[in-house]
């Protein structure tokens, strides 16, 4: 049987180090141009929610700038309020509630989603002009210290393996602008190791949680997590941003209904689902 909490411990140094070595590589990260670029997108077409109908075929290479612009600045907005809840969470358990070895992780944990935060203002701020307002509802509910703490960090995890998938389709995809390729490029090396804490620090605290919850607990966090998943969904089609872009009303339950998202949708939370199947996390076992 694999010792969890062992992995653990060996683990968090690991990627503790990991952490130094980007930060060394702070000062020559970007370079900020005056200008957005004329000659590509801000974001991949294909994760274009508005891109799966009819009406973006209408439109001229202008007109799809000025909705990729858009739709990346949301993007970067939607993380923005994400790192905003992850970081007031981080920093409540800092030196508290777990070992030394995670908190010390943590801390690194917390300075590279302030950076982060920083980067996408910036540019949502210079190039995008606006950050979009956090619509995305939270239900509160009543949970024993356990569920609190093994919620929290899945959510995390949640919200950041759905935003590494778009990370990495954005930083690999040759059509899109080079700030916007090279900031996900960034994220998603960062990501990569949150993800990695992330789901060895939830495979510990299952391992011990699960045999001192009963069959409710568990359905009652796992009905949880399903929800949680569909609302960070919803959030990406916004439709503020569809009003900035001049598209029509009823945008949004068109886009829900259309194939292209609905293969979106999938494809963004494939990994999510197999992790929480692999743990008993899931409904679908
Ligand atoms: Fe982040
Ligand atoms: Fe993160």
């Amino acid at each position: 049987m694999i010792d969890r909490t062992a992995r653990l411990t060996r683990a968090t140094p690991r990627l503790a180090e990991l952490s130094l070595i980007a930060r060394s590589e702070d000062s020559r990260r970007f370079r900020w141009p005056s200008a957005i670029a004329t000659d590509r997108l801000a974001m991949s077409e294909a994760l274009l929610p508005v891109a799966g109908l009819p009406v973006w075929e209408s439109l001229d290479d202008e007109r799809r700038r000025e909705i990729a612009l858009l739709e990346a600045t949301h993007f970067f907005s939607l993380n923005i309020a994400g790192e905003r809840e992850l970081m007031a969470g981080i920093a409540q358990r800092l030196y508290q509630g777990h070992s030394v070895h995670v908190s010390r992780y943590l801390q690194h944990f917390l300075h590279e989603e302030n950076e982060h935060t920083a980067v996408f203002a910036r540019f949502c701020l210079d190039y995008g002009g606006r950050i979009f307002r956090d619509r995305q509802v939270s239900f509160p509910r009543q949970f024993t210290k356990g569920e609190e703490e093994f919620l929290f960090f899945a959510r995390v995890l949640v919200f950041e393996e759905i935003a590494f998938h778009y990370n990495r389709k954005i930083a690999d995809d040759p059509d899109v602008w080079s700030l916007a390729r090279d900031i996900n490029r960034y994220h998603a090396d960062d990501e990569s190791r949150h993800i990695a804490f992330g789901r060895l620090l939830l495979e510990d605290m299952w391992e011990r949680f699960i045999p001192i919850w009963d069959a409710g607990h568990k359905a009652r966090i796992v009905s949880y997590l399903e929800r949680y998943i569909a609302s960070v969904l919803n959030s990406y089609v916004n439709p503020d941003v569809h009003r900035a872009a001049g598209l029509p009303a009823g945008t949004r339950d068109q886009i829900l209904e259309s194939a292209h998202w609905k293969a979106l949708r999938e494809e963004s939370t494939a990994r999510t689902r197999r992790w929480l199947r692999k743990i008993g996390a899931s409904h679908d076992v």
